[in-house]
């Protein structure tokens, strides 16, 4: 192995291409070599082999968090454990969390050495996988509450964010400024896998995700609630609006995965690199391509390793230095959940939220529920208001809906100051996903004109398979659509 150091005269910047680096050297396969580089100075290595072509993880128990608040999920390129912060003991904050990298980089199962982690260590948490449950579903039994629809991942962060309002309230009246872990809540994470489904342009709870997204970021920290995404990202814009995520980038946890371009060229533009740092990219096959010729006979027809799991920690200490997740999971697919997965989170009880926060996070928590029902639960005055705003009266054109409503008629989540923008619908919505105003309109236009008393409106709205409501509801409606 060698180590070469290399500093270029004051005011010069190292650029490199580790491609032709490693071709000027004779190096068949890039991955034997390392190349950091911060500004004038750069430190190269040269490996006999890809020194992270197997990161096998010692013991699961390695996985319970440290006396610092940070977890070990794998390694760097020259042996030293790649440790991710949850914690910050000193100022008693959970973290925002950003796990970026293109398909099949390794995200999701990165994300369960996170999760198999957080379950380790004590951790509550929220997980919503946008992928209906494929990312990781050795998951669901080893969280608080799982769910796998873009209303489920509403209904969770709406109640993660009331609960923060809980603690908020709790720790104002016991005069406690910081979170403590375990005295005596927990930390508790919100997890989002696939989180560009929910953020993406044309999503159909973008502007609520962006607003509980940012809101949690900026307040849950002190509160011991962190938030972490899990995304594919060609632009930081395709997340929410830049704006959500550049402050997560700037001060989060922040691993990246094999890339795009455009995100690569964005994180450079945006200055969310530091200046003068520059990532080796991250190939799809580790390894010496080669040159076959026709001719030759003795060739064998072998793939190439990938690389997933490898990137780069860019909130650690060694940003420019090439990591990788350890390797988990059985090596050939499993048919249903596979037992070495299981084995990372081990046997044990995962944590629970605090009993005190149960009321505020209400049913949907409490039943574990997921879809539609979560969201109808969670969120009752987009359901419940007949002038719309939320789950269906973004579908009205014109409806200028939206704003913070105050009371619900009872509804135990409290209503959030959640920017609800018209966005047009492409197809239509089932009575189930429409408010009330929107299934009474539809009574009405199935009736060509008949003149239905509001007793027989009532009767045809509770039987187009939607939530079951009362005649005032009805009454209420009806009057919003004259208006
Ligand atoms: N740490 C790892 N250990 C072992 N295998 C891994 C690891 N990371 C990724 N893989 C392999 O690569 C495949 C793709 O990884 P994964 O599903 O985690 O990627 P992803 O970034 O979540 O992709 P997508 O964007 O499609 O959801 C996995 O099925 C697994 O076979
Ligand atoms: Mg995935």
């Amino acid at each position: 192995m060698y180590e070469l150091t290399v500093q270029a005269p004051p005011g010069d910047i190292i650029t490199c291409d580790p491609a032709r680096l490693a071709d000027a050297m004779n190096i068949d396969d890039p991955s034997r070599l390392s190349i950091e580089i911060m500004g004038s100075r750069a430190l190269v290595t040269i490996y006999p082999y890809d020194p992270l072509a197997d990161v096998l993880m010692p013991d699961p128990d390695c996985l319970v968090m440290d006396v610092t608040g940070r977890i070990w999920i794998g390694s760097y390129h020259n042996g030293r454990p790649t440790k991710l912060r949850l914690y910050d003991p000193k100022s008693g904050s959970a973290q925002r969390m950003l796990l970026f990298g293109t398909t099949g980089a390794g995200k999701s199962t990165g994300g369960q050495i996170i999760l198999a982690a957080m379950k380790r260590s004590g951790v509550g948490v929220f997980y919503a996988d946008l992928k209906g449950g494929q990312s990781a579903p050795e998951a669901r039994d080893n969280v608080d509450w799982c769910v796998y629809t873009q209303e489920g991942a509403i209904a969770q962060l709406r109640t993660y964010w009331n609960i923060m309002k809980e603690r908020e309230r709790r720790y104002a009246e016991a005069g406690r400024s910081k979170f403590l872990m375990n005295r005596p809540d927990p930390l508790m994470y919100m997890v989002v896998d696939e989180a560009n489904r929910l953020l993406e342009k044309g999503a159909p709870y973008r502007d609520e995700a962006t607003f509980y997204i940012k809101d949690i970021g900026r307040t849950g920290r002190s509160l011991g609630m962190g938030i972490a995404l899990f995304a594919q990202a060609g632009h930081l814009e395709e997340l929410g609006g830049s704006d959500t995520l550049r402050s997560m980038l700037k001060e989060g946890e922040v691993i990246l995965l094999r890339w795009t371009s455009n995100l690569m060229r964005q994180l450079v533009s945006d200055g969310l690199l530091p200046a003068g740092q520059k990532l080796a990219s991250i190939p799809k096959y580790a390894g010496a391509a080669k040159l076959v010729s026709q001719f030759d006979t003795t060739v064998e027809d072998e793939d190439r390793p990938g690389t997933q799991g490898s990137g780069y920690l860019l909130s650690g200490p060694s940003p420019t230095a090439r990591m990788r997740f350890f390797r988990v999971g059985s090596p050939v697919p499993t048919e249903g959940l596979d037992p070495e997965m299981l084995a990372l989170y081990g046997d044990g009880p995962h944590q629970v939220l605090e009993e005190e926060s149960w009321e505020a996070a209400g049913e949907a928590y409490v039943k574990k529920l997921d879809g539609l029902e979560a969201y109808q639960l969670a969120c009752p005055e987009k359901v419940d208001d007949p002038e719309g705003g939320g789950a269906g009266g973004r579908g009205r054109a014109g409806n200028g809906g939206g704003g913070n409503r105050g009371g619900n008629g009872g509804g135990r989540a409290r209503s959030a100051p959640v920017p609800v923008i018209p966005t047009p619908v492409r197809e239509p919505r089932p009575a189930s996903r429409l408010t009330l105003a929107g299934r009474v309109q539809a009574v009405l236009e199935n009736t060509d004109g008949e003149d239905l008393d509001i007793h027989e409106i009532l009767a045809a709205v509770n039987a187009d398979g939607g939530r079951q409501v009362g005649l005032g509801s009805v009454r209420n409606a009806l009057r919003g659509l004259r208006e």
